[in-house]
């Protein structure tokens, strides 16, 4: 991918660039829709990754072109009174909430490229706002703080874009680690990495149905939760207990009690998941995954047909451990804890099945734990 992006660079601008940067897509392994409640998440990053290769243009433009889907656009690093709509937002957005920060701006030229599926519950989003920043750092020059970083592109996601999301996403793909998945304390933003437990891979089952959480029902389901906080007089679900719900879910109106009791109880499988890594348990991590895709299915109501034949067929599967929705949902990716040796018969098993029973040929891939954000290449 480096010597692919510096050479589209070069026959783009006619130089080379002075640096290249890459960040990646996630999955989350348990602890859904939990992050906008300041609970608890357990992401990993994965082998795809936005790609950014840039050089400083001394103007106050940035000047970007996307090689992937062959379009381009410029946008001003301090007037932001023109707002771009489309996928060049996010860019936009992420230089607006670092000016908004006080972070000194320099214009540059880039090409973006990627492997990362777009659309597909992967976090291409925070991807393309994670290589923004570090672009701005780098030719800023300021100092690159990760868990900074992911606050400013949620900012931008959630006052620039419109969408009321956690910080789950910026913050795997800016802070990932090789090898391991992250337990994130979405209050604190403490993060505890931890190996998936042993002889056990990832497989990614993208259903390619298009999710779009900005007008699907996400902000919906942030509205909601809140909602619940409030009944039980408090700013966040995090903060009510199982015994607090059951005591009180009967003043609540039903659909605002089972959302609430999706959140209350998610939180409770992502933190005995981490009890599961440290024990090396897959057995008991998959069955708290299959418990939380019931949960978001029935309680949250944020999986579609596709995902649950996803999830129900790979939890059938030899080798599997547990399979379940993966990221904001509405369509998108599903994702399966398999036994390493069973993974090429469940890739393939599923692949079939999938597409006998809806007629699309899905992405099927297995991925281990990448690190985050990265500068891949500075020029001398
Ligand atoms: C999307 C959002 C995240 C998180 C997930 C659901 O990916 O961007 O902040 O809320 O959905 O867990």
């Amino acid at each position: 991918m480096l010597e692919k992006i510096i050479k589209a660079f070069k026959n783009r601008f006619g130089a080379d660039p002075d640096f290249v940067v890459r960040s990646p897509g996630r999955i989350n392994l348990i602890g859904e829709h939990t992050d906008y409640n300041e609970g608890f998440v357990f992401p990993m990053a994965i082998k795809y990754a936005q790609w950014l290769a840039i050089k400083a243009n001394k103007t106050d433009h940035v000047s970007l072109y996307s090689a992937d889907i062959d379009k381009d656009v410029v946008f001003s690093v301090t007037d932001f009174s023109q707002k771009i709509t489309g996928w060049a937002c996010y860019p936009q957005g992420i230089a607006w909430a670092l000016h908004d920060n006080g972070y000194p701006l320099k214009g540059w030229d880039g090409l973006l490229l990627g492997d990362l599926p777009l659309g597909a519950g992967l976090s291409s989003s925070a991807a393309l706002d994670l290589v923004t920043a570090r672009a701005f750092s780098l030719t800023g020059g300021f100092q690159w703080d990760p868990i900074q970083m992911s606050v400013i592109s949620k900012q931008s996601e959630n006052q620039w874009i419109g969408l009321n999301n956690g910080i789950m996403d910026q913050l795997i793909s800016a802070t990932g680690e090789k090898g391991k998945a992250i337990l994130i304390d979405c209050r604190s933003l403490d993060i505890q990495p931890h190996a998936l437990p042993t002889d056990t891979i990832i497989v990614v089952m993208n259903t390619m149905v298009k999710h779009a959480l900005v007008e699907s029902g996400y902000n919906d389901r942030f509205r909601q939760c809140m909602e619940g906080a409030k009944a039980f007089g408090k700013k966040f679900l995090r903060d009510v207990t199982m015994e607090e719900f059951n005591d009180g879910a009967d003043r609540l109106d039903e659909v605002i009690r089972r959302r609430c009791r999706h959140v209350i109880s998610e939180n409770a499988r992502t933190l005995e998941a981490a009890g599961c890594m440290e024990r090396n348990d897959p057995v008991r991590l998959g069955q708290l995954m299959n418990e939380s895709h019931a949960s978001l299915r029935d309680d949250f109501e944020v999986s579609c047909e596709e995902l649950d034949i996803m999830a129900e067929e790979g939890q059938k599967q030899p080798g599997c451990y547990g399979a379940r929705m993966t990221g904001g949902g509405f369509g998108g990716s599903a994702i399966a804890l398999v036994k390493t040796e069973y993974a090429e018969l469940f890739m393939k098993n599923i692949a079939l099945i999938y597409e006998a029973k809806t007629g699309i040929k899905p992405n099927i891939f297995a991925t281990d734990a990448e690190r985050g954000t990265s500068v891949e290449y500075t020029k001398d």
